[in-house]
């Protein structure tokens, strides 16, 4: 197992109360797996990403977490967690690549940096070799140019690419990529969904891709976790929760999934989940019973008083949903 996440809770303190943005999440990668997390806009996708990397926001709170990375775990209520988990090796590729690049320096500087906190004995020559060579890994142009350029001169998907680069350099167990493409238009959101596969062939790390897009997770994922509302309702290889959703919520998403070349907006609360009627219940109040069950077109008495355990589903080991309708009879 590369990493696994357990139980993981979040809270935001806001003035007019507490936000519970994750109740009890768990996930378990291997080396070498692709695991897509999705869910609508709100779900807590990217406090998951940021509990792990440890850029939560300062009125966050992990109220209970674990995280196993190569058999060593952290507890993640716990301040100094996050930094020992990324001294094991994670890096985050986010939506906005200058969140990860610098504008002042060269692309070249961003990445010898890179390897010089890796190995701060090399020499020079030797780290502006392998950043070059990351760089036409993934098959950015004229690699040696670019080294000299600055963030500013390359576009949207360059810089997408020079962030690989530099995760490709760090060799990371586990790399997450928080909606990696959303900014992006759709040819260039395959080519960089490539360079990540491709990253992921080449150092076998665990990748945690986090999107509103099905699409991308049937097309580019070997597993998939829904979450809703912070939990987490159904988790399970591609395969199996798309041949036989557990989840009421899992089988809509798939009934209303539009097209994987729709058009894009950056703005991320446009990439809602629109089609199914109803909104996300208040993170404040979370309601007895199932968190699905105001939205749920299948629904029954129990569902308003009794919180679902995560039933398996099928014969599958590692398929899982929380629905009552599982429950051995
Ligand atoms: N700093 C914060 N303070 C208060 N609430 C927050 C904060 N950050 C996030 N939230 C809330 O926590 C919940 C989960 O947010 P999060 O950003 O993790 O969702 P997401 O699934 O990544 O959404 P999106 O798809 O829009 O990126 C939302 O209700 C959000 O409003
Ligand atoms: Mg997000």
């Amino acid at each position: 197992m590369a990493i696994s996440l357990r139980n993981l809770s979040v809270d935001y303190s806001l003035s007019q109360g507490t936000a519970h943005a994750l109740r009890g999440v768990s996930l378990d990668i291997q080396k070498g797996e692709l695991l897509g997390l999705v869910g609508e806009s709100g779900s807590g996708k990217s406090t998951v990403a940021f509990a792990l990397m440890g850029l939560l926001a300062n009125n966050a709170k992990v109220t209970s977490g674990t995280a196993t990375i190569d058999g060593k775990s952290f507890d993640l209520t716990k301040r100094n967690a996050t930094a020992a988990l990324r001294g094991r090796g994670m890096a985050m590729i986010f939506q906005d690549p200058m969140l990860s690049l610098n504008p002042v320096f060269t692309i070249g500087t961003q990445l010898c940096e890179v390897l010089r906190r890796r190995a701060p004995n090399g020499d020079r020559k030797t780290r502006v070799a392998m950043a070059e060579d990351a760089l036409d890994k993934v098959k950015l142009s004229n690699p040696r140019r670019r080294m000299n350029q600055y963030p500013h001169e390359l576009s949207g998907g360059m810089r997408q690419r020079v962030v690989i680069a530099m995760a490709l350099l760090s060799e990371p167990a586990l790399l997450i990529a928080d909606e990696p493409t959303t900014a992006l238009d759709v040819t260039v959101e395959a080519q960089i969904m490539r360079e990540i596969i491709s990253l992921r062939d080449r150092i076998g790390c665990a990748v945690l891709l986090i999107t509103h897009s099905l699409g991308l997770v049937t097309e580019y994922c070997d597993k998939l976790s829904v979450l809703y509302a912070g939990e987490r309702l159904e988790s399970g290889t591609v395969r199996e929760v798309q041949r036989q959703p557990g989840h009421p919520y899992t089988r809509m998403l798939f009934d209303c999934e539009v097209p994987i070349d729709r058009e894009r907006h950056a703005d991320a609360s446009e990439n809602r989940f629109t089609v199914i009627s109803g909104d996300l219940p208040d993170p404040r109040r979370r309601p007895p019973g199932c968190i699905f069950n105001g939205r749920c077109d299948v629904s029954f008495d129990e569902c308003a008083t009794i919180n679902p355990d995560d039933y398996p589903v099928g014969n599958d080991a590692g398929h899982s949903a929380r629905c009552l309708r599982l429950r051995a009879s």
